[in-house]
């Protein structure tokens, strides 16, 4: 592969765009698509070799299992075989957070090739809500794996500039849908049926869709570090990485710069009661929030800011943790991955 297109999908080109994508996609190829949460890298999931392009593309290790895009409700029988005694909340879940960034793992159907779920009996499922990829899906016609359009371990993309630099050459088209609404991957669960309790749900990845958002549907436990869990395998404890070293402390004080080395703290709201922004003379600052959104605006900026620290030429990158309150603990969980050692 050599050259990448970029297609933009604004108003009046949406159309040829979709078309586009579509066509490619029903050929068995794989192209990035923009959706409310990070861009994805899709391929018809009911082609194993159009998915086998999604890993070389990202050089994902297989036993990563993708997220399955489906395009309706009614499209979920055939990738998900939903057990009866999680068929009603599974329902309500829909009914609410659907078409949206919440990802359900249930039982797979055999349409589902089992390089898709890395041979795993469940498949994580997601409506997406974005207007280009919905169009998208509903033209191909069967549902769309899509894992995000990174290489792996790196920082998901949140505009299709960025899409470029991590795949750029590597893959055939981008659709150019703008800025992703949520900045952050959709929240992935997993749910347990209780005799005569309401269910137990576990996010095994915290994400837009909030532990209070999902606490009327169910008894919720946030899943703790993810690498003992073997049925998780994508999970890893390092991901999310830039490749210049981003250091998380317990205290402020815990930073003890080196002699020589240029540093870059991002930082939450730029507030100098955190500790940070006093502790060191940084070469560069970054703020998440720097206007009133909080954690909304910063988990839209996490992944940009956290490219454009990567770019600026720092020996490391500093990151202030955010409240670990409602998004709070999905942005902690993206910084606290970014900061962890890959494992070799
Ligand atoms: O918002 C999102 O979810 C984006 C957009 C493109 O939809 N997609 C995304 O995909 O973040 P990806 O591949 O980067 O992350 C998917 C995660 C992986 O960590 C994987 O392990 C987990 O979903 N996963 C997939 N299938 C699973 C399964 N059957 N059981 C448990 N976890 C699963
Ligand atoms: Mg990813």
């Amino acid at each position: 592969m050599s050259e990448t297109r970029i297609l933009s999908a604004d108003e009046e080109e949406m159309e040829d765009a979709v078309r586009e994508a579509a066509n490619l996609l029903d050929a068995g190829e794989v192209v990035a698509v923009p959706t409310e949460t990070v861009y994805g890298l899709a391929a018809d999931a009911f082609n194993a070799d159009a998915v086998a392009k999604v890993f070389a593309a990202k050089e994902r290790p297989e036993f990563d299992p993708l997220i399955v895009h489906i395009a309706s409700f009614k499209e979920l029988e055939d990738v998900a075989a939903v057990p009866e005694d999680i068929a009603p909340v599974v329902k309500s879940l829909a009914g609410a957070f659907w078409p949206g960034p919440l990802t359900l793992v249930l039982p797979k159907t055999a349409r589902v090739p089992d390089l898709v779920t890395s041979g795993l009996p469940t498949v994580a499922v997601r409506q997406s809500g974005n207007l280009i990829f919905r169009a998208i899906g509903k033209q191909l016609g069967r549902p769309i794996a899509a894992p995000s359009a990174n290489r792996f371990g790196r920082i998901s993309p949140t505009s299709a500039s960025a899409v470029e630099k991590e795949l750029g050459g590597r893959i055939p088209l981008i659709v150019d849908g703008g800025a992703c609404r949520d900045g952050l991957e959709s929240t992935i669960i997993a749910i347990e049926p209780r005799e005569d309790k309401k269910p137990l749900i576990r996010i095994l990845r915290a994400g837009p869709v909030t532990k209070e958002d999902l606490q009327k549907y169910g008894k919720v436990v946030i899943e703790k570090r993810i690498t003992d869990r073997p049925d998780v395998p994508g999970q890893l404890e390092s991901h999310y990485a830039p490749v210049t070293p981003l250091l998380m402390f317990a205290k402020p004080q815990d930073f003890v710069p080196e002699p020589g080395k240029k540093y870059g703290l991002l930082s939450y709201r730029g507030d100098p009661k955190a500790g940070y922004i006093d502790a060191h003379d940084w070469e560069v600052v970054e703020e998440l929030s720097p206007g009133s959104g909080k954690l909304m605006e910063a988990a839209v900026r996490l992944f940009y800011v956290m490219r454009s620290l990567d770019e600026a030429g720092l020996d490391a990158i500093v990151a202030e943790p955010v409240s670990e309150t409602g998004l709070g603990v999905a942005i902690n969980d993206r910084l606290r991955r970014a900061s962890a050692k890959p494992a070799d």
